[in-house]
């Protein structure tokens, strides 16, 4: 076979991986691969998922020496990838470039359900999830963040595997939305997801010059979402302003799981590894020294963002609560109790001490709520 087929049997295994036996063959004729050998060898991997994590590392490395001379081109406005139509380019990292792009076609029969994430295949009947289908109704193009990975960084296509794996998980406001993801005409894996018009949270609060309480409110909605991903045993481990969007409607959307990690991941493809991933200046200590990422490591980096909204930085050292007067912005004006309960809140989010963290977003996120009430409009 091809690599172009075992990037098929690849996707198509990802497709099917999440159901019972019975309903394979159901979803195999759905997707509508007719090559015997493709279907031949899916069913293989799936009757015996142990081995195919390991099947596809070494997948991963062939095609990934097989393709890089060929991928290292940026897209163009113009270009297609999937549905989509390139308009510009968004952001060009280490592991992926990300454009914006406008959807190819103004009208779609049959596109007022929503789509189960699994459906959303760019192989399948072209239907657009509800609320593309709604932009596309009110006469606009909808639009889309079109993530494609790129060649030069380790191992793209584990991680982009993944990535696509966990936002298939995942619908949550705060959460910036999963609409597509295949494999460009060059052969590179992408995602498609909603398009947030906005900037990072720490540039979007300079920019609109917002107080501390306003600032706190943000969290709150990253709190919100991180609790959510926290329910579906899924950790970012990405957690940074960057990380987080805010729209113009001051609406919060956590992007990137690019190094996320499934807890106990039935398909053993998504579980925590025990190397680093992530951002080391937002990194959990214990993250650093090597421990597997948990909730609180995610709890910690909240924690970093916060202390970065506030005070314009992230802590030198080890974060010491008896300093927070020092440099918390007015502070003065503060009541007594807010400050204690600042003090408190980056206590349970920054101790070296993951025990001694937060051990539920959302119970960090009721806190911040408390303090807020303290703060009034400030
Ligand atoms: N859905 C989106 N809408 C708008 N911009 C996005 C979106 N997703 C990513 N971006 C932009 O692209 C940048 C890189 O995307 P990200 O997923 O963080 O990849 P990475 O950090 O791994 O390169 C983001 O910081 C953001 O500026
Ligand atoms: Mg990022």
């Amino acid at each position: 076979m091809s690599p172009a087929d075992w990037k098929k049997v690849s996707l198509l295994f990802d497709d099917c991986s999440d159901y019972p036996p019975e309903q394979w063959n159901k979803i195999l004729n759905r997707r509508g691969e007719t090559d015997e050998s493709i279907l031949a060898e899916v069913k293989k991997l799936l009757s015996n998922r142990e081995k195919a994590g390991t099947f596809f590392d070494s997948l991963s490395n062939r095609i990934e020496a097989e393709l890089s001379p060929r991928h290292q081109h940026l897209y163009h406005d113009g270009d297609r990838i999937g549905k989509f139509i390139v308009k510009r380019l968004i952001s060009r990292g280490g592991m992926a470039v990300v454009y914006l792009a406008e959807r190819a076609v103004r009208t779609f029969a049959n596109s007022s359900a929503p789509l189960k994430a699994n459906e959303q295949h760019s192989g399948d009947t072209g239907r657009v999830p509800g609320n593309m289908a709604c932009l596309a109704a009110a006469g606009k193009l909808p639009r889309a963040a079109i993530k494609v990975m790129s060649c030069h960084a380790g191992n793209p296509w584990t991680s982009f595997r993944k990535e696509q794996n966990i936002l298939s998980k995942v619908s949550h406001p705060n959460i910036a939305e999963l609409h597509d993801y295949g494999i460009t005409r060059e052969g590179l894996l992408y995602i498609a997801m909603e398009y947030i018009d906005g900037v990072a949270v720490d540039r979007f609060c300079d920019l609109h010059g917002l107080g501390t309480g306003d600032r706190l409110r943000l969290v709150v909605q990253v709190c919100d979402a991180i609790q959510y991903s926290h329910g579906k045993q899924i950790i970012h481990q990405d957690i940074k302003p960057s990380n987080i969007l805010v729209d113009r409607t001051g609406k919060v959307k956590v992007i990137d799981f690019g190094v996320a990690a499934i807890l106990n991941d039935p398909g053993n493809r998504s579980r925590p590894g025990t190397g680093f991933s992530g951002t080391f200046s937002y990194a959990a200590p214990e993250r650093l020294a090597g421990a597997a990422p948990s909730f609180s490591s995610d709890i910690y980096q909240i924690g970093m963002v916060i202390h970065k909204l506030i005070t314009g930085d992230l802590p030198r050292t080890c974060f010491d609560p008896a300093a927070l007067q020092e440099y918390f912005p007015g502070a003065d004006n503060f009541p007594r109790k807010v400050m204690e309960e600042m003090a408190s809140i980056f206590a349970g989010t920054l101790s070296p001490d993951p025990a001694a963290r937060y051990q539920r977003a959302e119970a960090l996120a009721e806190d911040i709520r408390s303090l807020l009430a303290g703060i009034g409009s400030q």
